[in-house]
């Protein structure tokens, strides 16, 4: 039983890698014709075969729908695979009342990035009166809302509709599978959302279900045969056809009439309580900030302000960065930052030494040089300390990873302010540090460490980690004006 097992996976991984970049339908047939010409797999392997070439192939259309310049993307994606342009995120629903946009799979970008393969980033627009039509995610969810206002419902057990009117600044936690929809219900704003999703199911795979629909989108129901939808639903399959057939889209638009009776309805439930909290969702402007100077603001709200952040273990921020000023460099102890350009623009720099590790690897191969190879690979045991410097520039859209323990800074350039939504997971006992500034951690060490790690006496060193009085947000390098850093990401190495 192991060995034909065994001979399966290797054959299918060599026909995955084989058809990797290419799998449209003739390859699927080429994959599958191998499947069925392999004469020592039983007919249920054969089968098995068939669907992962099927499995392989969707997986492939559907995250990959960028063919130019794509072996140029890899290339710059294996090197900074910490920076996420604006298309990265890629449509899952559209219609002419709004989208929804979900970055990639982080795995797509990098296998660097295996570690948070579960988790994925998005992006909902409604315009106004826009209704999203209910569905369910297998991902459990926090919501930020960016802009706007609306109502959002959240079905979860059998004879209860929560309804929650949500405004600009709330958190809300959506837990998987809850059946949701939600209402712009303001005339002019537009309603933004941004969301992290952990997936319950295969790691990194989301899917959207809408039990309602037709052709578009599609209801799950369609998929059923009709005895059973007859006996399930008591009801004959033509009437039961006319209540799928949808096609205006899984966003449409609701009138005046609808928005005002639902919206009624979410405040007559008392979900939002009369001092302005909701049980269920927590205003992250409404709280006090961390930090806060005329370069900059960081609201924060984790576990203690929201309980249901606490099982998933993330933090929500907010980070206003005055135009000019910069965030000084610091780092978190356990958690891992996602952030989410929201406003403003500007570039961030970080210190990464696994880049540089995976690259060196590269050119090594790439030389061929086996005998040199070999020294080294006795030499890897006292590895040189090396940190690649990874800088991006950051514009409304974009979204950048800052993995635990990363020393990074952030830029807000030019007169408008640098606005960052972030997700930190890992967030319990997580600390941030910073290494400039008022509070920079450099200043805990003793006397005798300063001297012998700067090699200078501890009076200069004070000197020099007492110049810079402001705390977290600082003013940023002053000669921005003249380097204009390329839109896409750069990378060279670390001058410090
Ligand atoms: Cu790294």
């Amino acid at each position: 039983m192991a060995r034909p097992t065994l001979s399966l996976l290797f054959l299918l991984s060599f026909f995955l890698l084989a058809f990797s970049f290419n799998a449209e339908d003739p390859e699927l047939k080429t994959c599958k014709h191998h499947c069925r010409q392999q004469r020592q797999f039983s007919e249920s392997e054969k089968r098995e075969c068939e669907l992962r070439c099927e499995e392989y192939a969707r997986e492939r259309r559907e995250y990959n729908p960028r063919r130019e310049g794509e072996e140029r993307e890899r290339w710059e994606g294996e090197r900074n695979p910490y920076f996420f342009d604006r298309e990265s995120f890629q449509h899952r629903i559209r219609s002419e009342h709004g989208s929804v946009r979900v970055l990639e799979r982080f795995t797509q970008r990098s296998e660097l990035l295996r570690w948070i393969e579960k988790y994925r980033l998005g992006i909902m627009e409604a315009n106004p009166n826009a209704f999203v039509l209910p569905h369910h995610l297998d991902a459990d969810a926090v919501f930020y809302v960016i802009q706007g206002c609306g109502t959002l419902n959240v079905l979860r057990e059998e004879n209860n509709r929560e309804s929650f009117s949500i405004r600009k600044g709330d958190i809300v936690r959506i837990r998987a599978g809850s059946m949701v929809y939600l209402i712009n219900h303001d005339d002019n704003e537009k309603l933004y959302i941004a969301k992290i999703l952990r997936t319950v199911s295969s790691p990194g795979v989301l899917r959207e279900y809408f039990a309602v629909g037709g052709e578009n989108p599609q209801s799950f129901l369609r998929s059923f045969s009709s005895e059973i939808l007859e006996a399930a639903f008591k009801t004959r399959r033509e009437s039961l056809e006319k209540l799928f057939r949808h096609e205006k889209g899984a966003i449409v638009k609701a009138s005046k009439e609808q928005i005002r009776a639902m919206r009624r309805r979410s405040s007559e439930g008392g979900s939002r309580w009369p001092f302005g909290e909701s049980s269920s969702t927590f205003n992250l402007l409404n709280k006090r900030p961390s930090i806060s100077s005329r370069h900059g603001q960081l609201f924060d709200a984790d576990s203690g302000d929201y309980r249901e952040l606490e099982d998933l273990d993330i933090q929500v921020s907010f980070a206003n960065i005055t135009g000019g000023s910069m965030m000084a460099p610091f780092y978190n102890t356990r958690s891992a930052k996602f952030a989410i350009i929201v406003g403003g623009e500007g570039y961030f720099e970080m210190a990464c030494p696994h880049v540089s590790g995976e690259q060196e690897e590269g050119e090594r191969s790439e030389r061929g040089e086996r005998e040199e190879r070999e020294t080294e690979e006795r030499e890897s045991q006292e590895k040189r300390i090396s940190y690649q410097k990874i800088k991006s520039q950051l514009s409304h859209g974009s979204a950048f990873l800052i993995p635990a323990g990363h020393p990074v800074a952030i830029v807000a350039s030019g007169n408008e302010n640098l606005q960052l939504v972030c997700f930190e997971i890992k967030a319990k006992d997580n600390r941030r540090l910073f290494i400039a500034g008022k509070d920079s951690i450099l200043k805990q060490l003793e006397k005798e460490a300063k001297e012998l790690s700067f090699n200078a006496p501890a009076k200069e060193v004070d000197e020099w980690l007492g110049r810079q009085e402001e705390k977290a947000f600082m003013a940023g390098p002053e000669h921005r004006r003249e380097k204009r850093i390329p839109v896409n990401s750069i990378l060279d190495f670390a001058g410090f």
